[in-house]
């Protein structure tokens, strides 16, 4: 299922993003930023725990969230930037690395780097990163956490393509995707359109 979420600020932030002269370092507080927003959105699944507190005026019922049941999973590289805003929401979840990087050739994904934290299958997942273009790299992603027991995951993107979507929905049909924009397609070298280039090389400086 997908979430396009329409919200006047992200909007904002992601015409900033969007352009080529946006230079990394604010290219890096916008995709922290959208990150963030986009965990507040998904936030409204989670369930809550009341426990009993006291203000300093009287005692009363509060809902918490039990914050260590999460895991923010950026997919590197790029991803890294919105766990930075993932976990400015959730300050207390930990944080499990998904290696990635998708052929230059074949666009495929290869896998060079995984590291969780134990009893995936008991905790809610985040897996970010701004980009699902064909969708390989996060329906890889997805399965390898799966492999290791994950049971609930949602996928936080700041742009996605259709394609992507397609992929997603086909694969994982029980994935929630969270996404800022669904975008117009892919060029002929897969990235989108009209997207904002390559994630990783503005976040990183690396173009
Ligand atoms: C980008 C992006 C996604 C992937 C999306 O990463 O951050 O992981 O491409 O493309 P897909 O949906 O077609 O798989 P890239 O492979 O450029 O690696 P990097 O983050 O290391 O730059
Ligand atoms: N990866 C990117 O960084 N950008 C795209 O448009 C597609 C894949």
């Amino acid at each position: 299922m997908i979430h396009e979420i329409k919200n006047s600020i992200i909007k904002h932030k992601l015409a900033q993003l969007r352009r080529k002269e946006t230079p990394p370092q604010d290219f890096r507080a916008l995709v922290e930023d959208i990150a963030a927003l986009l965990t507040y959105e998904v936030g409204k699944n989670f369930e809550t725990q009341t426990i009993e507190i006291e203000t300093p005026i009287q005692s009363c019922r509060a809902e918490f969230l039990n914050e260590k049941n999460f895991v923010v999973v950026p997919i590197l590289r790029a991803g890294l930037t919105m766990a930075e805003g993932a976990l400015k929401i959730l300050p207390k979840a930990s944080t499990g690395h998904v290696g990635l990087y998708r052929d230059e050739k074949t666009f495929k994904p290869v896998k060079y780097y995984f590291k969780m934290p134990p009893r995936l299958d008991e905790k809610i997942l985040l897996v970010v990163d701004p980009m699902l273009a064909t969708g390989g790299s996060a329906s890889a992603a997805i399965q390898i956490l799966k492999d290791r027991g994950a049971k609930k995951i949602f996928f936080l993107c700041i742009i996605s393509a259709p394609r992507g979507i397609e992929k997603i929905s086909s694969d994982h049909p029980d994935i929630e995707i969270y996404t800022a924009s669904i975008d117009d397609g892919l060029n002929d070298k897969c990235y989108i359109v009209p997207g904002l280039g390559d994630a990783g090389d503005r976040i990183f400086a690396t173009d």
